[in-house]
């Protein structure tokens, strides 16, 4: 079974081909971060623009890497929500009328099960049931997956997304955009020295803007004297905290017994070990997507896409011409 899969919710245009859901046979991801690096973060009207100007190039180069024609697909997927809704629609538009004009069916698929189907990619014998810490520049929840399409979110953050966080914190210490990957590279070379305060509820919901806040007090309070390195070490090492323990506490409610990483945060090298090494201390089996496929691009859609279909959520395309665009889609129930 061959499946294209669009997904355009940010600031990634990506094109990917997938052989029954986890054999990827074309990935491809057209960056806009240069573009919006300039601005120190996504500019919606610009992302949604750069879209349109490469999707259709972007969707034949997928179908050379794989070396398939269009008469090869069996159904399009697509990205619908949650994300920026005009970025979002040049992904819907395109599937749709590719869908249509092929006679194939469509499945529409959310982000946040894309970002979690990056570990069957990754892990071929990975199946559901497990917990999922999904951890994004918009999400931060812990998901209860089932089954392939059965989601049921226990907590969430009550204000910001933890890679949004991260990017804030990397922009008051002037480190750029996307701030992940540079906070995590200098507190890599820092050691936690300043104490940062951690939220903890009653439930298992998680709050990352009073920790952010406190970042930014101190760096204005201190300004040039600020040690940049440990104060990124500092705040990622109080965030990776805050969301393993959360995730353990999850785990034991839950008597599960497998663990699973994903979304864009899930590159960052410490949360990857610290996960793995408290899961192990507790018996748990913990699996962390390949580093390609922790930020956006299309063949975790394309999987996510596939256990849809299978599982009949797929769409003829003339009873499905109405499909929009999401912005805050909600996962499960
Ligand atoms: O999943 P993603 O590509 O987009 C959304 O769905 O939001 O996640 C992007 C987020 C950004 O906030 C970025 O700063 C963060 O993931 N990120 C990281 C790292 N790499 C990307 N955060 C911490 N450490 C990293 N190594
Ligand atoms: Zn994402």
């Amino acid at each position: 079974m061959l499946g294209l899969t669009i997904e355009s919710s940010c600031d990634e245009t990506s094109v990917a081909i997938l052989e029954d859901g986890r054999n990827v046979r074309a990935n491809i991801v057209a960056t806009q971060i240069d573009i919006h690096k300039m601005y120190g973060g996504v500019v919606p009207e610009i992302a949604s623009r750069e879209h349109i100007s490469s999707i259709s190039q972007v969707v034949e180069e997928a179908l050379q890497v794989a070396k398939i024609n269009f008469s090869d697909l069996d159904y399009i997927g697509v990205t619908y929500g949650p994300g920026l809704i005009g970025a979002l629609l040049v992904g819907v538009s395109y599937a749709k009328a590719l869908a249509y004009s092929l006679n194939i069916p469509i499945v529409p698929t959310h982000h946040i099960e894309g970002h979690i189907a990056a570990n069957y990619i990754t892990h071929k014998d990975l199946e559901p049931e497990f917990l999922a810490l999904v951890v994004s520049g918009g999400h931060s929840h812990l998901i209860h997956v089932k089954d392939y399409t059965d989601f049921e979110v226990i907590g969430k953050t009550r204000d910001d997304a933890v890679g949004e966080a991260f990017d804030k914190v990397a922009r008051t210490l002037g480190l750029g955009y996307p701030g992940g990957p540079e906070v995590s590279k200098r507190a890599s070379e820092g050691k936690p020295t300043y104490s940062l305060p951690k939220t903890k509820f009653d439930n298992l919901d998680f709050s990352f803007s009073g920790i952010k806040t406190a970042v930014i007090n101190i760096a204005h309070k201190e300004g040039s004297n600020l040690r940049v390195n440990d104060m990124c070490a500092s705040f990622e090492n109080t965030v990776c905290e805050e969301l393993v323990d959360n995730t353990m506490k999850a785990m034991n409610i839950l008597n599960l017994n497998k663990v699973v990483l994903a979304g864009g945060v899930s590159a960052n090298l410490h949360l990857r070990h610290l996960l793995s090494n408290e899961a192990k201390k507790m018996g748990y089996e913990c699996f962390v997507p390949d580093l390609k496929y922790c930020t956006d691009n299309a063949a975790m859609i394309g999987s996510a896409a596939y256990y849809n279909f299978i599982s009949g959520k797929k769409y003829n395309i003339e009873d499905k011409l109405d499909l929009n665009a999401v912005a805050n889609l909600n996962i499960g129930k």
